[in-house]
């Protein structure tokens, strides 16, 4: 039984982390291939009230989305996700999930597959996506879903957002050549360093990792910070450019000035 719930962490700094990210990629991944498949294997709903009683509870937003979006920088990913979120939420009632932003952003001919696995969540994915011709969506694991498809080819872009209940969210990366976005919480910095140690010893190549310290590890208020796995875009300009991004995130999104670093390597 499922019990985790995106609506009461929408719009924090996890999201916009990973959504600012996310935006950038399918984007660059669609100028290099004709046709692309985009697959979500852990969409949540789509769409977040700021008055549901889950957004209105936890107010996490407040730390994420309502610190940024009045920015004045000049970075250019942050400038392109408000301008979007702008476009796609009208009158800022909602904050956008993941399956919401990429249908938006997508062109007709882009086949979308959105797995959710918890049937209410479900449920209000499919009302939220009604207007979009060109998604599938499924109602099962989003890890079994991809594991049974055979053609998997560097049209693919994947994103894997899971909400880490389970043992087996422990990721299991088998496609060599598809684009793939992980995201993954920082809960506490040292069981974080052997998280990315396993990730390493598995000798993935071509990962680039970005890390989003917010809290310092004392703090009791939950979720550290957040990363991103990305594998496959080997790229000098996607480095140089999440390289500025974080530094931005950093300033904008960080509880105190004695919180660790930001990073952004490869492995
Ligand atoms: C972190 S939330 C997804 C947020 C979404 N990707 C976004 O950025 O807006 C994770 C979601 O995965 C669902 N879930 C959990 N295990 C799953 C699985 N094995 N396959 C598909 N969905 C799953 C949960 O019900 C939850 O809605």
């Amino acid at each position: 039984m499922l019990s985790y719930k995106h609506g009461f962490h929408a719009g924090n700094h996890a999201d916009v982390l990973k959504h600012i990210v996310l935006i950038y990629l399918y984007n660059l991944s669609k100028k290099h291939c004709k046709s692309m498949t985009y697959i979500d294997t852990h969409s949540g709903n789509g769409i977040y009230k700021y008055s549901s009683r889950y957004m209105d509870k936890t107010k996490e937003y407040k730390y994420g989305i309502k610190k940024i979006e009045k920015y004045t920088g000049d970075n250019k990913l942050i400038i392109n996700y408000l301008r979007i979120l702008k476009k796609i939420t009208k009158n800022d009632t909602f904050y956008p999930g993941s399956p919401f932003i990429i249908s938006n952003i997508s062109e007709a001919k882009d086949k979308l597959f959105l797995c959710e696995m918890h049937s209410n969540e479900f449920k209000s994915l499919k009302i939220n996506l009604t207007n979009f011709n060109n998604v599938k969506l499924i109602n099962s694991s989003g890890f079994e879903y991809i594991n049974k498809i055979s053609n998997i080819n560097n049209n693919f872009f994947i994103f894997i957002d899971p909400s880490y209940e389970i043992k087996d969210d422990n990721i299991e990366i088998k496609f060599e050549r598809a684009k793939i976005l992980i995201w993954y919480p920082i809960l506490s910095y040292p069981e974080n360093d052997i998280f990315i140690e396993t990730i390493r010893k598995k000798g993935i190549s071509n990962i680039l990792n970005l890390e989003l310290p917010i809290l310092k590890d004392d703090d009791n208020r939950g979720m550290k910070g957040s990363g991103l796995l990305i594998i496959n875009f080997n790229n000098k300009l996607i480095f140089k450019n999440l390289k500025l991004l974080i530094r931005e995130l950093n300033a904008y999104l960080t509880d105190s000035n004695e919180v660790f670093k930001p990073k952004v390597r490869y492995f």
